[in-house]
């Protein structure tokens, strides 16, 4: 039986490669291009061309589970994401496990749709919902830390537990090899709470220089997700209002909650390993 992973080139997709591999569990990984890192085998799959939707199928007839990372970028992934559930289900899936997030209810927008339907459908299936990635420090927030000494964001002194794709990849392993299929939604978290400010003060800590929070305004927040990152103003408008919620305490209140899986990764040590990052 073979476990497929979307998105396999990916943050999460990638960590649980190797998790599921270690232990000994066939997996095939998929990206747009079809090329995925060694020692993993790749097959071509882009959500927005339906024409490779049978692929994964005819490169491995045992798939019988699936890590679904719906297309990057998109506000509604449901579209797109149901017609290969769909395929998949008449070629013997027995179990999905969505990537989703904190922000997003069964029914709202990116996978909140593909939640929906796959608790319509009565399919086996699991949906996880981490918070904000610490692996975000070294992607989106590289390039300010290094030019300005400055983390942005519009969250104010919200706090969240920031939580590492190591430990989602744990959970998404869990929830496909659990004998007993999750038939829900978990939030993942890490183990603490921080501010932006607080973060600043680690990462300031961990470098012996300054690194400031500065507090954007929800309009300079949505305008660096349009013109710097690229999105779309709905999908930009999504985060503008998640960033929003977390100054109103929304993540305070998912750390609080009993649904959860609270991860072992600390931001400390991720600053501390991964240090040279924004050395400048
Ligand atoms: N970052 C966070 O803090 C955070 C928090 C909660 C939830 N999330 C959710 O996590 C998900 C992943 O986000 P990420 O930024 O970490 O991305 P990522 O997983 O690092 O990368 C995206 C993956 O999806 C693939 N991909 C992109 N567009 C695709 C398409 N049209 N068809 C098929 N595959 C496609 C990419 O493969 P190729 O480019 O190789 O084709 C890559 O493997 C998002 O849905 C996001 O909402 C993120």
């Amino acid at each position: 039986m073979t476990i497929l992973i979307t998105g396999g080139t990916g943050k999460t997709g990638l960590k649980l490669a190797h998790v599921l591999n270690e232990a000994g569990h066939a997996v095939l990984l998929t990206s747009r291009e079809g090329e995925v890192p060694h020692p993993f085998k790749g097959v071509k799959l882009d959500w927005l061309d339906p024409s490779t939707f049978t692929n994964p199928f005819d490169a491995d007839p045992a798939i019988d589970r699936v890590y679904v990372v719906g297309p990057i970028g998109v506000l509604d992934t449901l579209p797109h994401v149901k017609p290969f559930i769909d395929l998949a289900l008449t070629k013997g899936v027995k179990r999905f496990v969505v990537l989703s997030g904190s922000p997003v209810p069964k029914g709202g927008p990116i996978a909140g749709k593909v939640h929906e339907y796959l608790a319509e459908i009565g399919v086996d299936y699991a949906v996880l919902r981490p918070t904000w990635f610490i692996e975000n420090f070294s992607t989106a927030f590289v390039a300010p830390i290094r030019a300005h000494n400055r983390i942005v964001s519009a969250a104010k002194d919200g706090r969240l537990a920031f939580v590492s794709v190591d430990d989602i990849a744990q959970a998404a392993s869990d929830a496909l090899l659990d004998e007993k299929s999750w038939n829900s939604d978990r939030y993942i978290v890490g183990p603490e709470l921080f501010s932006y400010d607080e973060v600043a003060a680690l990462l300031s800590k961990v470098l012996g220089r300054e690194i400031k929070h500065k507090r954007l305004t929800e309009d300079e927040s949505r305008s660096i997700f349009t013109s710097v990152v690229g999105l779309d103003v709905e999908y930009a408008n999504f985060l503008v209002n998640a960033e929003a919620q977390i100054a109103d305490g929304a993540e305070v209140a998912v750390f609080e909650s009993d649904n959860k899986i609270v991860g072992k990764k600390h931001l400390q040590e991720f600053f501390e390993t991964n240090r040279e990052t924004w050395v400048i």
